[in-house]
């Protein structure tokens, strides 16, 4: 069955590439006035002006559609820690009478203030809340949203994760790719042996995760009192040789080491990037890993120095938007806030934060091939806005625009009248 929709005030595409956009490119968007989408079955048959759409032969006996606003790529949020037990309440009490991150670890809060109820949680619960959270990121338009474990930190708790993540993702319409997480902060039981911690992810969690191919990715979060860069290289080439595709948390407070480690052993992304420095930045540019950059975390911590996007952008690096949404650094699922201090706090144009939010964070997913841009024998995953513009988009903040999300060519959110 096909699906036409017309009426579009505006449709955003972008130039066709076969890496991520770079440079001037991710500000060289294609507009489409009064455009319209065919949709046969899951994937995008033809788009462009409504004349020249309804010539195609299988417009004739299409459903219908007739809607309004701008149409953009369904988001593709590549960062997020979707799975949480419970939010941290009382890291936001120390936060908001002035606490760091760093401080709040140190008082007890932090990423092992949320393992005791995660290891609590039975599967059936944790699926029900991450299907509640599945469907808030499909309201608000994103459509892809990979989900991190590490708030498990033990076999049976981070593979119960990776399971929920599994059953979870047949009973949604977003897509869930997954990412093992296990090196995310070393849990009490090992105390602070680092190295002991990252032989028992080697040992026993990795190989089973792999066998079971319950995560297409694996990420460390490589900082002071967390994991080390020498760790985190040594780590990511273990993972590597499980097929696992790496991915780590880089320079996010302080300047680790984590970008030149992420890049020598070949992860796909560096998250963060907060205090990635010049050279950093050429390694990314160099190798193609996509810098993703997590603006919520920082408005949410209250931290007032952002990534450096421009220089990033300016040097021809790959940059992603993500939300990071966790129950710590950024308890936000909406990509719609993302673009919006993207581009009030890192000085983003409106056009690179939709890219950014769009086909770069499916390249850091390595899903372009088929999601992150509507284009013809895509995937039709597509957001449709309540907007004359697309520049509304990251201009409104605080609310949701999203009219109506699509994803494999089905209609799967409408907002009420
Ligand atoms: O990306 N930095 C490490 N991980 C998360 C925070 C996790 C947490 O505090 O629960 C982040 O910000
Ligand atoms: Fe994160």
């Amino acid at each position: 069955m096909s699906i036409l929709i017309t009426g579009f005030g505006q449709i955003i595409t972008f130039k066709k590439a076969d890496a991520p956009l770079r440079g001037k490119d991710m500000r060289d968007i294609n507009i489409i006035k009064r455009g319209a989408i065919l949709i046969g079955g899951k994937k995008i048959l033809a788009i462009g002006k409504e004349s020249e759409v309804k010539r195609h032969k299988l417009s004739k006996n299409a459903k219908h559609i007739k809607m309004r606003g701008v149409a953009l790529p369904g988001f593709v949020d590549s960062h997020t820690h979707s799975i949480f037990a419970e939010p941290r309440l009382k890291d936001f009490s120390l936060r908001v009478s002035g606490a760091s991150y760093q401080e709040i670890k140190t008082a007890g809060g932090g990423i092992i203030s949320s393992i005791n109820a995660v290891r609590k949680q039975n599967p059936a619960e944790m699926e029900r809340q991450l299907l509640e959270r599945a469907k808030k990121f499909l309201e608000c338009g994103t459509t892809t949203a990979e989900v991190k474990t590490g708030y498990g930190l033990d076999f049976k708790s981070e593979i119960k994760m990776l399971q929920v993540i599994k059953n979870a993702s047949l009973k949604t319409s977003l897509e869930m790719p997954a990412t093992l997480l296990s090196a995310h902060c070393v849990p009490p039981e090992f105390k602070g042996d680092t190295k002991k911690y990252l032989e028992f992810i080697m040992a026993e969690i990795l190989p089973f995760a792999a066998r079971k191919r319950l995560a297409a990715f694996v990420d460390i979060f490589c900082e002071k009192g967390y994991f080390s860069a020498k760790e985190s290289l040594k780590y990511l080439f273990h993972a590597k040789q499980y097929g696992f595709i790496g991915k780590i948390h880089a320079e996010q407070l302080s300047n680790s080491g984590g970008i030149a480690a992420g890049a020598s052993a070949g992860a796909i992304s560096a998250d963060h990037a907060d205090y990635a420095n010049l050279s950093d930045i050429k390694v990314a540019k160099q190798t193609g890993m996509v810098l993703t950059l997590l603006p919520a975390s920082n408005f949410y911590l209250g931290i007032n120095k952002y990534p450096n996007a421009r220089k990033m952008i300016a040097s021809g690096a790959a940059v992603a938007l993500a939300t990071d949404f966790n129950p710590g650094t950024s308890p936000c699922l909406n990509m719609q806030e993302v673009l919006s201090l993207a581009c009030i706090n890192m000085g983003m144009t409106p056009e690179e934060s939709i890219v950014a939010a769009t086909i770069n964070g499916a390249y850091a997913l390595n899903m372009a091939d088929r999601i992150g841009s509507i284009e013809v024998g895509k995937q039709a995953d597509i957001a449709i806005f309540d907007a004359e513009d697309y520049r509304e988009i990251s201009y409104y903040f605080g609310g949701n625009l999203n009219l109506m999300t699509i994803k494999k060519g089905r209609i799967v959110y409408k907002k009420m009248r």
